[in-house]
């Protein structure tokens, strides 16, 4: 979409803003901070900036809004699709027509999600939806498809109390008036929150005239690629303190991927085994730490999000990255207010390490 320049200062395009995101651990109310540690650019020329754990996105959209040019990654296909949707994405909305056909029922669909979630976190009619949705939605070309899950995954954490799947309130929850005044959304019809998110969305899609890139890898995979890059943005899962997204995040990930080769275990479901990654287990997570680093090496600068209530300890996370020979500074956000997870409550700290390259 193309956007009016700034009248004050002719110069600078004014950029859409993300819609608000609901995602354990994401940066949204920290990126103004976030941002003084990273030098500016702009498209004439680009500072080249990976976001390797994208999460919510919040990060590599507003590096896509200050003109960066982003490559941004997650391990889970339910995140990759709001980076797909809206950073790797400049010019495709979507239009009535294709909304149209996302909520028809033409296109034979399968039974997943009525299979596993029907009565645990939604009624029948909504998982019956999600799956003629999931199945109208390849009907759409691939930025057009991330854009439409992406909506839809938000409108789903709408739905569900404190915005995750590893607790079984919802249901119980959505019937409660006393919980709908407080949250009208958990009593809503999906397709109503879908309608409502949709706008906000179209909206986002933006272009700042620069190609951008997005994956759906494990981040050590994907810095082996030959790709380079003057800035990345390490914000992995706080191991011991909420790092285990696919836990939180399932039910989106089963209906990003359809799976047809997991089993589902547990009260909520969750797909079995796990997708690997060596960051949020104790006995994984400095090995994981160690080769992120080595496979980052040539990276000028490394920004990386940390929490003094996670493991490794500040001290010995400090002792990893002073072992990579580079001038390492760190910075401090209080919490004043808890933000849910326990990554994020009152008085714990965010922490933030600067590495640069000698
Ligand atoms: C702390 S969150 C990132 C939050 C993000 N910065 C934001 O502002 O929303 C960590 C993310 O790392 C992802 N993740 C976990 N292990 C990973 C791996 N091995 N490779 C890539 N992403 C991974 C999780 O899926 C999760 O989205």
């Amino acid at each position: 979409m193309n956007h009016p320049q700034n009248s004050l200062f002719p110069e600078l395009p004014i950029y859409p803003r993300l819609p608000p995101v609901q995602f354990l651990g994401n940066k949204e109310g920290l990126l103004n901070w976030l941002f003084t540690f990273i030098p500016s650019s702009n498209r004439s020329q680009p500072l080249r900036f990976l976001d390797a754990f994208s999460g919510s996105g919040v990060v590599a959209f507003e590096a896509k809004r200050r003109d960066f040019l982003v490559t941004a990654n997650d391990l889970l296909q339910c995140c990759w699709h709001t980076i797909h949707g809206l950073v790797q994405n400049s010019t495709d909305i979507l239009t009535t027509e294709e909304v149209a056909l996302l909520f028809s029922d033409t296109v034979q669909a399968g039974e997943l999600m009525q299979k596993l979630f029907t009565d645990k976190f939604l009624k029948a009619s909504e998982t019956k939806l999600l799956d003629q949705f999931r199945a109208n939605a390849e009907l759409l070309p691939p930025l057009k498809r991330s854009l439409a899950l992406a909506i839809m995954n938000r409108a789903l954490t709408r739905k569900v109390i404190m915005g995750h799947f590893a607790h079984l309130q919802a249901i119980n929850y959505a019937n409660q008036p006393a919980r709908i005044k407080r949250n009208p959304s958990i009593a809503k019809p999906l397709q109503d929150l879908f309608l409502e998110l949709l706008p906000e969305f179209n909206q986002a899609v933006f272009s700042n005239h620069l190609s951008h890139l997005t994956y759906n890898h494990d981040t050590l995979e994907l810095l082996t690629l030959k790709a380079s890059y003057d800035i990345a943005y390490f914000d992995p899962p706080y191991c011991l303190s909420h790092g285990d997204y696919q836990a939180f995040y399932h039910l989106l990930e089963t209906f990003s991927r359809y799976w047809t080769d997991k089993t589902f275990i547990g009260g909520t479901n969750r797909y079995h085994p796990p997708l690997a990654t060596g960051f949020d287990k104790k006995a994984t997570v400095i090995p994981a730490l160690q080769r992120l680093f080595d496979l980052s090496r040539e990276i000028p600068l490394w920004v990386i999000s940390y929490n003094d209530r996670s493991y490794p300890s500040v001290t010995e996370f400090e002792k990893l990255l002073r072992n990579t020979s580079r001038q390492v500074t760190v910075h401090r956000f209080e919490y004043l207010n808890s933000r849910g997870g326990k990554g994020s409550v009152k008085g714990s700290s965010e922490i933030l390490w600067v590495a640069e390259r000698l």
